[in-house]
C-alpha cells in the first residue's frame, strides 16, 4: 500500500482543498463553461454573474468600499497582482519603502523599478523577532516616497506585521499602501478601511482555499493604477486604447473562471468554518511542533520564541546538516513534504545568517493536518538529529584515528 504523505508545505500551496470546492469547480467547468461577459445569451451572463458575485463577496470579505467591488480585479496570482500595482504606482524618481520580509513578486518588481526606471527603495530590517517596527517606516519616510509595500505574513518566519500601524502611517503622509496578503488571505481577518491599506494583492491558492492561477488586487476608490498591458475587454470593442474603468482597467482576456468558481467555493467553506476557528487549530498544532522540536538536541528554531502574531509556518535547522538534506531525508525516509532553501525570499535568509548556509527547513501547518501529522514530523526530525550526530561522530572517530602518513 502506498504511504500517505504528510504535506506540511501549505505554505507553497494549501493541499488538499476542501471537497466542496473541487466538486463546485467541476459542476461549474460543465455547465457554464462559457465566455462570461462576452455575449448575451442567457449561459453567458449566468456565468458572469458568478464573476461578478465573486468580486462583491471577496470585496466584503477584505472590508474593501463596498460600493465599488468593481476594483475587485482578477489575475493570475499575487506575482501577477504586484506586477500590476508596483510598476502602475512606482514612477522615475519615486522612493518606495518595503522590507527584508518580501518575496521575490515585490523584491524583483521594485529592483526593476530602481535599475531600469530611476525609482529608489529602501529595505526596512525586522526586529529579533521577526516584526517591522511602525517607527522604522516613518523614519524612512524621504520627500519623494510615494509607495510603501509589506508582505503582511512571512512565508518564511510566519511572522505577521502591524499592518493597522504602517496603514496609519501611510495614510497620516499621504502614502500610497500596497499589502501582500499571499500568506494571510483566508487565515487573518483583513479590513482594508480599517487597516488603511490601498491596494491589496492577493492569490487564491492559499488560505482562500481556491485553485491555482487566479489571484488579483483589490484596489481602493483613490486609487488609480497605470495601466502596464492592455487587450481584449469584452465589451466597447470600437475603444482603440485600453479602457481606463476598474475591473477592465487592468483586466486583460478570457478571465479564469475556474479559478473564480474555486474562490467562490472556498468563501463557503471558509464562511462555514469561521477563519478564526481554522487559524486556531493551525496554532493549536504550530505550538506541538514547536514544543516538540524544541526539546530536540541539534534545532535551531527562528523567530519563533512565541506565537502572538504568527502563522503556522516554522523555520528550522538542524546543527551540523544541510537543510536541503533534511528535506530530502524527510521525504525520503519518512514521506514528509516541507520546503527547505530560500522560499524565494533571500532576504529574510540574509538577515537571519542562514542564506550562505542554504536557508532552512520550513514546516508549513495546513487547515487540514493532524496532531498525528505533528507527532510524526517530530518523531522525524528527531531520527535525523539522532542520526546526524552519530555520523559527526563517526566522522570525527574514524579521522582522528585515521593513520598518519609517515614522514
Ligand atoms: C509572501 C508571498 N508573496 C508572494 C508569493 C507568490 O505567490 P504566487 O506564486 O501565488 O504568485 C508567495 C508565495 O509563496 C508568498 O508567500
Amino acid at each position: 500500500m502506498e504511504e500517505r504523505l504528510i504535506y506540511f508545505d501549505n505554505a507553497a500551496t494549501v493541499w488538499p482543498k476542501p471537497e466542496g470546492v473541487y466538486k463546485f469547480m467541476d459542476n461549474f467547468f460543465r455547465t457554464h463553461g462559457v465566455n462570461p461577459g462576452r455575449s448575451g445569451y442567457d449561459l453567458a451572463v449566468e456565468a458572469g454573474s458568478l464573476l461578478d458575485k465573486t468580486r462583491k463577496r471577496l470585496t466584503k470579505f477584505f472590508g474593501g468600499d463596498e460600493d465599488a467591488h468593481e476594483r475587485l480585479v482578477f489575475g493570475y496570482n499575487v506575482s501577477d497582482a504586484l506586477n500590476l500595482a508596483i510598476p502602475g504606482l512606482v514612477g522615475q524618481g519615486d522612493h518606495v519603502i518595503t522590507t527584508n520580509l518580501e518575496h521575490n513578486s515585490v523584491i524583483r518588481p521594485v529592483n526593476h523599478r530602481v535599475r531600469d526606471f530611476g525609482a529608489e527603495a529602501t529595505y526596512l530590517p525586522f526586529n529579533a523577532e521577526g516584526f517591522i517596527e511602525p517607527d522604522a517606516v516613518r523614519k524612512a519616510i524621504r520627500k519623494n516616497t510615494r509607495v510603501v509595500i509589506v508582505n503582511h505574513g512571512s512565508n518564511v518566519i510566519g511572522t505577521i506585521q502591524p499592518i493597522q500601524e504602517i496603514g496609519a502611517i501611510c495614510r497620516e503622509h499621504g502614502l500610497t499602501f500596497i499589502v501582500d496578503s499571499a500568506q494571510t488571505a483566508g487565515i487573518v481577518p483583513i479590513n482594508m478601511k480599517e487597516m488603511n491599506i490601498d491596494v491589496l494583492a492577493f492569490t487564491g491558492h492559499k488560505a482562500l482555499m481556491g485553485s491555482m492561477g487566479i489571484g488579483g488586487l483589490s484596489v481602493r476608490k483613490h486609487v488609480g493604477i497605470r495601466q502596464v498591458r492592455s487587450g481584449g475587454t469584452g465589451v466597447r470593442s470600437v475603444d482603440p486604447y485600453h479602457l481606463t474603468d476598474y475591473p477592465w482597467r487592468l483586466e486583460y482576456g478570457t478571465p479564469n473562471m475556474m479559478g473564480v468558481a474555486s474562490l467562490w467555493a472556498g468563501q463557503d467553506w471558509l464562511d462555514a468554518q469561521g477563519i478564526a476557528n481554522v487559524y486556531r487549530h493551525e496554532m493549536m498544532l504550530a505550538q506541538k511542533l514547536v514544543d516538540g522540536l524544541r526539546a530536540i538536541d541539534g534545532v535551531k528554531l527562528y523567530c519563533c520564541d512565541h506565537l502572538d502574531n504568527h502563522l503556522s509556518t516554522i523555520l528550522m535547522n538542524l546543527e551540523g546538516s544541510d537543510p536541503g538534506n533534511v528535506g530530502v531525508m524527510l521525504d525520503v525516509d519518512y514521506s514528509i513534504a516541507t520546503r527547505t532553501g530560500l522560499h524565494c525570499a533571500p532576504l529574510v535568509h540574509r538577515q537571519l545568517g542562514t542564506e550562505e548556509g542554504d536557508g532552512g527547513v520550513r514546516f508549513s501547518v495546513g487547515a487540514f493536518n493532524t496532531e498525528a501529522d505533528i507527532a510524526a514530523a517530530i518523531a522525524a526530525v528527531a531520527g535525523i538529529a539522532q542520526w546526524s550526530r552519530q555520523r559527526r561522530f563517526r566522522d570525527a572517530h574514524t579521522n582522528a584515528s585515521a593513520p598518519t602518513a609517515s614522514r
